[in-house]
């Protein structure tokens, strides 16, 4: 454990939290059981195979993609290079979903989830609420069977999936109670210089220049598929919250438009309300 913490230090500012995920990975047990058995010793194989994820962690391979999965909200799903890493911040839009959905209850909704990438929006919701129907959409065909993968391991059977740029797949009459989306937004020359454009896909992080074209895209598709009463739920960039608020109201200038704050007080989520 030691000689891998050092091998990370370097590159990594949780070398030894790393080190013992990777280890607990290795040895199939819970992190907490290393403390108890730290005079285990591996066999010759997980020996191997440990200091294989210990290389790859210290040129930067995301954890997720070594061991393959990513806890979010109450549930473990599978990630690999195809899909956006599960980020704490989106547990916001779940949340707010929630709290819409519950006031709904009993009634027929359909949701969707559009840019799903591993498919934590459209399977959460599906789970949470298995009365309605969701329908997931990506651009990446390889995003969508890692979704659907997802959805089956987890058993959320109320789940279309459709390949596809933003709405332009659903048909022309598909009507919609709540269209929630984590598009990319990050500013195409920033995501150049970001380590995490280095691993993840750019197909999830790149929003074009200042980042809001698909959000821009997907407000101006919105009008012909939402319902009257119909909610958005958008993740943004902690710097987008103003200029989301105004491009939506520009295609629903009845809205009641808010943005939210995550934990750390950032702009994270803009809501936009349709009337009645
Ligand atoms: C930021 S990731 C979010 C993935 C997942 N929803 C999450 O919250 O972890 C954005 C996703 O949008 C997809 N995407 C990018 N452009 C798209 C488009 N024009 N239409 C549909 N999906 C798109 C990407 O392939 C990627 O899976």
């Amino acid at each position: 454990m030691a000689t891998a913490r050092q091998r990370l230090t370097p590159t990594s500012e949780t070398a030894l939290l790393d080190a013992r995920l990777l280890l607990s990975f290795v040895i199939d047990q819970p992190t907490a059981w290393l403390y108890a058995h730290s005079d285990s010793p591996l066999t010759s194989e997980q020996t191997e195979t440990f200091s294989h994820l210990i290389d790859q962690r210290s040129i930067g391979m995301p954890i997720a993609y070594l061991t393959g999965t990513r806890g979010f909200y109450h549930w473990d799903f599978v990630v690999t290079p195809d899909v956006l890493i599960p980020r704490p911040e989106t547990e916001h839009l779940i949340e707010a979903a929630q709290t819409w959905l519950k006031n709904r209850q009993g009634e027929k909704l359909n949701i969707v989830d559009v840019g799903t990438g591993s498919g934590i929006i459209a399977v959460s919701l599906a789970l949470l609420f298995p009365q309605v129907s969701v329908t997931a959409i990506d651009v990446s065909p390889a995003a969508l069977e890692i979704a659907k993968l997802n959805a089956g391991r987890l058993g959320a059977e109320n789940i279309e999936f459709r390949h596809g740029n933003l709405l332009n797949s659903l048909p022309s009459d598909f009507q919609v109670d709540l269209i929630a989306a984590n598009l990319p937004y990050i500013d195409h020359d920033e995501m150049l210089t970001l380590e995490v454009a280095k691993w993840e896909p750019h197909l999830a992080l790149d929003g074009g220049i200042g980042g809001l074209d698909l959000i821009r895209d997907l407000l101006h598709q919105a009008p012909v598929h939402l319902k009257p009463g119909g909610l958005i739920l958008l993740e943004i960039g902690a710097d987008q919250g103003e200029a989301t608020q105004q491009l939506a109201l520009e295609v629903f200038p009845n809205a009641v438009v808010k943005i939210q704050q995550d934990l750390a007080g950032l702009d994270r989520i803009v809501s936009v309300q349709t009337l009645e």
